[in-house]
């Protein structure tokens, strides 16, 4: 499936262990995370217990404690380390030297559960 790039920032852009925030009028934004090995993952901005903002949390390896009420949410795969259960949705990332895109097709999708 062909998929429209939209580049957002730069990978330097995002602060090391930290995030940034990719609004989307209308609907939740996306956060982008940057972790201590360059890489980057990008989840909706809504942690799958209660809706906490995701990109205010602490990153840290491949995952980042949700703010609110310290889930620790996988970067891979959006979803929460057991015993919690749950998942924010998760957003194709491209990197192209240091240019970090997302797919146009997926920021425009509705509202994700
Ligand atoms: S809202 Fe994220 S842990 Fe509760």
């Amino acid at each position: 499936m062909s998929k429209e790039w939209k580049v957002i920032c730069r990978v330097s852009d995002i602060p090391i262990l930290g995030s940034r925030v990719v609004q989307r009028p209308g609907k939740t934004d996306v956060a982008l995370f940057r972790n201590g090995e360059e890489s980057v993952f990008a989840l909706l901005d809504k942690c799958p217990h209660k809706g906490g903002p995701l990109s205010q949390g602490i990153v840290f390896g491949d995952k980042v404690a949700c703010p609110l009420h310290n889930w620790n949410i996988e970067l891979h795969s959006g979803c929460a380390l057991t015993p919690d259960v749950g998942c924010a949705h998760r957003f194709s990332v491209q990197i192209d030297g240091d240019l970090v895109s997302l797919s146009m097709t997926e920021l425009a999708a509705a509202e994700l559960a």
